[in-house]
Order: C-alpha cells, then sequence, then structure tokens
C-alpha cells in the first residue's frame, strides 16, 4: 500500500514555491494514500536561527497546513522534534552514509561547504531527511526539484542498509510536481523562489502576502525584450516562469500551451495575478480563522505525534534489531 511522507522547513515564510512544488500538492494527495506531513523543525538547527523565530514559524507552517486544506482526520500532521525516532534512525543511518556522498549533495556545496562556521548538522542533514522518510515505510515522497538528490540519497541508504543488514526499509519513489516542481525567482528568474529571501523582496511570492501585494509583485516581474508570449525556460526564464505559475494555479498541464492565449505581457500577468490570489485568499481566510484558535494547532500536532509514534514503532525496531543493537 501506498505511504507519502513530505516535510517543509520553518526557516522562512513559506512561498508559492513551496505551495506549488509541495503544500498544495500535499492537500490532493492526502486523500488517496496514507499520508504523513511533517513540520521540519531539527532540520532548521542547520543554519544560523533564532530560537524564538524559530518556535513561531513552526506553528505558522503548521497553521498553513490546516489553513491549505490538510484535514488531521485524514492524514498525520506532525512537528519532527516530537519524535525522537527520528534522530535516532538518523543515527543508524549515518553509520550507513558515506562521507563522500554527503559531499557531493549540491545544497550543502552552495550553502556551506568550506565555510568555517558551516554546521555540523548542515552536512548529515541530509540523513536526517532519509530517517524522516525511512522511518514510515514511505512508497512516495511529493517535493520540488531542489530537493531531488536529496531522495535519491534516502533511497540509496535504503538499499544499501537492506543489502547489508537484510530486509528493513522500504525503498521510495521520488514524486516529482509535473508543473510547479522549481518555480523561480520573480525578480531573478535564474534563481529559485525562496523563503529566505529579504522581507522587501519583490522576486519571492509568500503565502501570506496581501492580494495587493502579489498583484504588484507579479506586475514587477521581470520578463524578456522579445515581444510575443512564449515558453522557454532555459532562454527566456520570466515569462516562462509566469507561464509556470499560470498553470500551477490553474491546474492546467501544460504551461506552453497556455503561451498561445497571450499576445502580450499586460494580459499574461493580469490572468497570472487572478489565478494566484484565486489560489491563495481562501487559504489566506482560513488562515486568519485559525491563527485565532492555537489551541486547536496545538491539539492538531499533539494527536499527530501519537499516530506517527506509532506508525514509526515498527520500523525503527526492526531497524534496531537488523544493525546488531
Ligand atoms: P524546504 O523546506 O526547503 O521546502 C519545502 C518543499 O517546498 C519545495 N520548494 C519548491 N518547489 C518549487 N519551487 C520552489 N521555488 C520551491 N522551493 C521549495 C521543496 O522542494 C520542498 O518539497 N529538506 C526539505 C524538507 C524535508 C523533507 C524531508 C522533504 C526534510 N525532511 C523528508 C521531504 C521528505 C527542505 O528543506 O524543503
Amino acid at each position: 500500500s501506498r505511504t507519502i511522507f513530505s516535510g517543509i522547513q520553518p526557516t522562512g515564510r513559506l512561498t508559492l514555491g513551496n505551495y506549488l512544488g509541495a503544500l498544495g500538492r500535499f492537500v490532493d494527495l492526502q486523500h488517496t494514500a496514507r499520508c504523513v506531513f511533517c513540520v521540519v523543525d531539527l532540520h532548521a538547527l542547520t543554519v544560523v536561527h533564532d530560537p524564538k523565530e524559530l518556535r513561531r514559524l513552526t506553528r505558522e507552517i503548521a497553521t498553513l497546513y490546516l489553513a491549505a486544506g490538510l484535514d488531521p482526520a485524514v492524514c498525520v500532521l506532525t512537528r519532527q522534534s516530537d519524535l525522537p525516532a527520528h534522530t535516532e534512525l538518523m543515527y543508524l543511518l549515518e553509520s550507513t552514509a558515506y562521507v563522500g556522498e554527503l559531499s557531493r549533495m549540491i545544497q550543502f556545496k552552495e550553502k556551506g561547504r568550506g565555510r568555517p562556521r558551516t554546521r555540523v548538522s548542515l552536512y548529515t542533514y541530509p540523513v536526517l531527511m532519509a530517517a524522516d522518510i525511512l522511518l514510515y515505510g514511505s512508497t512516495e515522497v511529493p517535493v520540488g526539484d531542489d530537493q531531488r538528490q536529496h531522495v535519491e540519497l534516502a533511497r540509496d541508504l535504503a538499499i544499501r542498509f537492506n543489502r547489508t543488514y537484510g530486509p528493513t526499509f522500504v525503498v521510495p519513489e521520488l514524486s516529482p510536481a509535473t508543473v510547479g516542481a522549481r518555480v523561480m525567482d520573480l525578480q531573478n528568474p535564474t534563481t529559485k523562489m525562496s523563503g529566505s529571501a529579504p522581507a522587501d523582496s519583490l522576486g519571492s511570492i509568500r503565502l501570506l502576502d496581501p492580494p495587493e501585494v502579489i498583484v504588484r509583485k507579479i506586475s514587477r516581474a521581470v520578463t524578456d525584450a522579445s515581444p510575443d508570449v512564449g515558453y522557454d525556460p532555459e532562454n527566456r526564464p520570466g515569462v516562462s516562469n509566469l507561464l509556470e505559475i499560470l498553470a500551477g494555479c490553474t491546474g492546467e498541464a501544460d504551461p506552453a500551451a497556455l503561451a498561445g492565449k497571450y499576445d502580450g505581457y499586460a494580459a499574461l500577468k493580469r490572468d497570472t495575478a487572478d489565478a494566484v490570489v484565486g489560489v491563495l485568499k481562501p487559504l489566506q481566510n482560513r488562515y486568519a480563522e485559525l491563527v485565532a484558535d492555537p489551541a486547536h494547532v496545538d491539539a492538531t500536532l499533539r494527536l499527530g505525534a501519537e499516530r506517527a509514534r506509532e506508525l514509526a514503532a515498527p520500523t525503527l525496531a526492526a531497524a534496531r534489531t537488523a544493525i546488531g543493537l
């Protein structure tokens, strides 16, 4: 049977990229399989952080899970640090992973390698992510493009552990988004849209941006000198990103097919802004209600932790035994 696991890190305000690559898909997936969706707060300790802000962001993301439409009666919503099994399994997997393969992780190379104040936890981050995934017997991991290599590592570690110590883990599959797997920054469309962009950046659309801010950011989005609208991510990243966002927010499978409907940027930007606001406005309305009831969010996470503990226990026990503990 299918089991789906995914997580979002509380390191910044969630963006439209997080939504199209991950959160929005979780909402559809929850009815199709057993699902565990986690706020991965331990992962946020891998870079400079402020403890108070971490706690605030963790709650914000848990609230956004609910606001987006994840239903705690249908799927398990949890917080990584509530479950010591994640870090315990991480250690067993650290004793399975090689220094060489972690050194090849693109995100580590970009964010930390060779810098004097790089945290050890940034280096071992993909092993914790593998533990998150393997602990629940996950068959599928819906993530954006930037997490592809980490999911492949989780597969490699599962295969290696099973070969060395006997069948223990389900080998997960990557489940990439077909549209919106890599939403780009609106000002800088060759880099991905990121939650850690400066707060006043026009390039990142935050899930909680008011509609008029969304409209302004999209109307100022960088395009290119060609007068026509065309889909060509390689050579025309700005306009292609807008088409990708429009497709992602309207359920259109093929962003290239949308290009032909437009003979200018003004109409494309107007429709894209309408589509984004159409998707985010209901989420923001529910968020406003939920934020007034923090006890409900806390209760959801408590219930999620209980259920996640039960789901994780057999795999952790099997891994401990297999490895010789
Ligand atoms: P994180 O917190 O950076 O991002 C959460 C999810 O959002 C996706 N994403 C994007 N998708 C499309 N376009 C973008 N611009 C964009 N930016 C982010 C990410 O690919 C991700 O799916 N290490 C993970 C969190 C994690 C995890 C896990 C995920 C920890 N354990 C286990 C899956 C399974 C991370 O930092 O994602």
